[in-house]
């Protein structure tokens, strides 16, 4: 059983440093997600003590969040190459493999990613894993998602779409696109799966990250601290 509080105070321990690592006048990526609302409170806080930054959010939730705490926000458009992106995760393997997108953002996540100069992933230690195996959510386009629905059950995956909460029918997305969580078990090549995955037409944005991992950094924190990962060092498993 996990213990909910001991798993925020993970978090809060994660996203506080990966925000101490953030420095003046940079244009900073904001992830979405309940790790990078952390790193957010802290920002708030060197915020009000004179930091300058500017933050591009991945999402609505993230940029909600930032006005909320007093952050500046400009677009991937104004500013194509970012600094330093701050992020979660829902799985992240000894390789910096990466499945995202439970709270949708993936899309916008991905692009931030690809702009970033750095990545610091955020996590509380329950995402670490030997080998990727949690669901995959695919962003997808709602005008094809019935034969995507088809087809990753051919390649052998269990495809949901994803239903609202609060809300009757599909999620869609802050693009506008449906989300399908695929499970595929263990997937033994992140890397070629990701590009099989993101190969296939409607396929809008797969949640596998497996091209950032050497600009990636992992803050993985519990209730007593955190650990700065880095792929070459020790995999706390
Ligand atoms: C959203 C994401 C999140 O970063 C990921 O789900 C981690 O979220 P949390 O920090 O709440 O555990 O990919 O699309």
């Amino acid at each position: 059983m996990v213990d909910a509080s001991a798993l925020a105070a993970g978090k809060r321990e994660a996203g506080y440093r990966a925000a101490d690592m953030v420095a003046d006048g940079m244009v900073v990526g904001l992830g979405t997600g309940s790790t990078v609302f952390y790193a957010m409170e802290r920002l708030a806080a060197r915020i009000r003590e004179g930091l300058r930054i500017t933050g591009i959010p991945t999402s609505y939730q993230a940029a909600i969040r930032a006005r909320a705490c007093g952050i500046p926000l400009a677009t991937l458009n104004d500013y194509p190459v970012i600094d330093l992106a701050i992020d979660g995760a829902d799985q992240v393997d000894p390789g910096f493999a990466l499945i995202k997108g439970r709270g949708a953002a993936q899309t916008q996540e991905k692009c931030v990613a690809f702009a970033a100069r750095s990545l610091v992933i955020v996590a509380d230690l329950s995402k670490l894993t030997r080998q990727l195996d949690a669901v995959v959510p695919i962003e997808v386009l709602a005008s094809a998602y019935v034969p995507l629905i088809r087809h990753l059950e051919a390649i052998g995956g269990v495809p949901v779409l994803r239903e609202g909460i609060k809300k009757d029918g599909p999620v869609i997305t802050d693009n506008g696109n449906m989300v399908i969580d695929c499970g595929f078990g263990p997937i033994s090549d992140p890397a070629a799966f990701d590009i099989r995955l993101s190969s296939i037409p409607g396929v809008v944005t797969c949640g596998l990250f497996t091209t950032f991992s050497e600009k990636t950094t992992v803050i993985v924190g519990d209730s007593g601290g955190c650990q700065v990962l880095s792929r070459d060092g020790q995999f706390p498993l």
